[in-house]
């Protein structure tokens, strides 16, 4: 994980385990702020179903929770290029995926996804990304990610990607998390 300068969080965990819950949380202090919501289960904020939808929500205005959620039969993967679009041009706000792995394909993430991720800063855009494995995302989001909450797990592949960079102590915590629990990795 990189320096100070990044501003990415990353919360893994299989279903249940309370990703979503911890996100709800969070976002409830934010005061800019887009969620990218498949599921549609979060609150509290203004819906939209459409990229432009969102710019006309969120331009101009000093704070807002804007909740996307795609329209009945849209997969958001049409739509999220031009939401990622959109959080870089209005800039200043946080940036909140939950599901990732519905939202792009790993294999061929959208080129406005890997420039919020990697250029984001510059426009204050934060992330929070959700996803059940580190596997089922980018190491690009990984790398520059300076936090991550991870649940519980006994997965070994996904216990070996955290040794990448968690030390055995560390995993340990992360195998025998008590339920909904989040272990925080911070760089
Ligand atoms: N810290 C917590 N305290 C109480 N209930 C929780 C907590 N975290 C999660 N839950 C509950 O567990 C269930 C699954 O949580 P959720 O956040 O939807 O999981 P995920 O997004 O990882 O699939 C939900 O009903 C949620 O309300
Ligand atoms: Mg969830």
């Amino acid at each position: 994980m990189k320096g100070k300068q990044a501003e990415i969080i990353c919360i893994f965990g299989k279903r249940g385990s309370g990703k979503s819950y911890l996100a709800k949380q969070m976002v409830k202090g934010l005061g800019r702020c887009v969620v990218v919501d498949p599921k549609r289960e979060y609150r509290g904020g203004q819906v939209v179903s459409h990229p432009l939808e969102l710019y006309r929500a969120i331009r101009g205005k000093q704070s807002f929770t804007a909740i996307y959620r795609p329209p009945y039969g849209v997969d958001v993967r049409e739509h999220f290029p031009w939401l990622c679009k959109t959080a870089l041009h209005v800039g200043n706000l946080w940036f909140v995926v939950d599901e990732l792995p519905k939202c792009v394909d790993m294999r061929k993430s959208p080129r406005e996804w890997d420039e919020l991720v990697n250029e984001g800063r510059h426009a204050l855009v934060r992330i929070v990304a959700m996803a059940q494995r580190p596997q089922r995302v980018s190491r690009d989001l990984t790398e520059n990610a300076n936090k991550l909450y991870v649940f519980r797990t006994n997965e070994p592949r996904t216990l070996k990607y955290y040794g990448d960079f968690m030390d055995a102590s560390a995993i340990e915590k992360v195998r025998t998390l008590p339920d909904h629990t989040p272990f925080l990795w911070a760089d």
